[in-house]
């Protein structure tokens, strides 16, 4: 064929390049993790995530309005409650008046048109870091899920538009579907971390929550018994239709990079959009790699949420957001 047929000739100007591009990034795509803390005045960078930080509920407004102007239209709360408020039960979790209540009452009344998802799993309020309950050294699902319907329920209550277990305990997108069905949530979404893997990756987000699991004997020092382990493939694609049929309304693979086989397939097997979460892992080793002058952070940056698009996914949690879009 060579030399009628030339693949180069699309490649020639930046115009064509664009005309023919399969994959394009915009502001609508991304989601925003913010980490709420108590106190005043707080904006405090977290040391493992360079120019990431934790905001207090007096300073979230400014940092919520930067992200409206630069057009993005979506964050997920995550909070770091202070020690005294933990205990195995998540009790705190279900306080109308507790940090993440508050906080979506904020964003709401910052930016009434924000997107507003929530974190739904225990370990920030856990005393031993878990996403769940623990009996005899075991994470407990049942009584685990009941909490998370409950703690959900009440993310909806404070205005909630879509709440997100990240917990990975069977069953619980029913659960809490069920609950907010029975209490009137009809429009309340569920995204479902359906496809979470026991990653070495969420480090810096431990350091950023206080939330690894407790160094305590006879609790389990890591997530392996609920979250999924990375050598498998086909059990992602059985976890999330699991989480469809019991009514999630977005599924979600994270970590990212990793793990865009796995982003594929669902994009192959399912019919509802599918988030990334490229985590603070992730975030941490470009960030570092780049302050080394080894690696260009914005190209890299760049082509990294290309490549999960181009894998199937159609929305992306990322610390890279701002930056992002600041280049388009
Ligand atoms: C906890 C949760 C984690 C992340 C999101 N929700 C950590 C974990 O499972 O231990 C990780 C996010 C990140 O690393 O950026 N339920």
């Amino acid at each position: 064929m060579y030399p009628l047929k030339r693949n180069r000739r699309l490649r020639t100007t930046q115009a064509l390049r664009s005309l023919v591009s399969e994959t394009t990034i915009s502001a609508n795509d991304f989601i925003v993790p913010l980490f709420i803390v108590e106190g005043k005045g707080v904006k405090e960078e977290i040391p493992s995530m360079p120019n990431y930080y934790r905001y207090s509920l007096d300073t979230l407004p400014t940092e919520l309005k930067e992200l409206w102007t630069l057009g993005l239209r979506c964050v997920l709360l995550f909070v770091k409650v202070s020690e005294d408020l933990k205990d195995n039960n998540g009790t705190e979790a279900l306080n109308p008046n507790g940090l993440m209540q508050q906080a979506i009452k904020k964003v709401k009344d910052t930016c009434p048109d924000m997107v507003v998802m929530t974190d739904v799993a225990l370990d920030p309020y856990s005393i031993y870091g878990h996403d769940g309950i623990i009996s005899e050294g075991r994470v407990i699902n049942d009584d685990t899920n009941a909490v998370l319907a409950e703690m959900a329920l009440s993310h909806a209550n404070a205005g909630a538009d879509i709440v997100a277990p990240s917990d990975m305990m069977d069953g619980r997108i029913f659960e809490i579907r069920s609950l907010l069905e029975d209490e009137g949530f009809h429009d309340t979404g569920i995204m479902s971390y359906s496809a979470k893997y026991a990653s070495a990756f969420y480090g810096p987000f431990r350091d950023a929550l206080d939330s690894a699991p407790a160094d305590v004997k006879d609790i389990p020092k890591d997530k392996k018994t609920y979250q999924m382990d990375p050598a498998n493939r086909e059990e992602a694609i059985k976890e999330t239709l699991m989480d469809i049929e019991e009514g999630a309304d977005i599924v979600m693979v994270k970590p990212g990079l990793c793990y865009l086989d796995i982003v594929r397939d669902l994009k192959n097997a399912v019919q509802v959009p599918i988030a990334v979460y490229q985590v603070s892992g992730e975030y941490a080793m470009l960030k570092a790699a780049a302050e080394k002058g080894w690696l260009d952070h914005d190209q890299v940056m760049l082509e990294q949420v290309t490549a999960i698009k181009r894998a199937g996914a159609s929305i992306i949690a990322s610390y890279f957001a701002k930056d992002v879009v600041k280049l388009l």
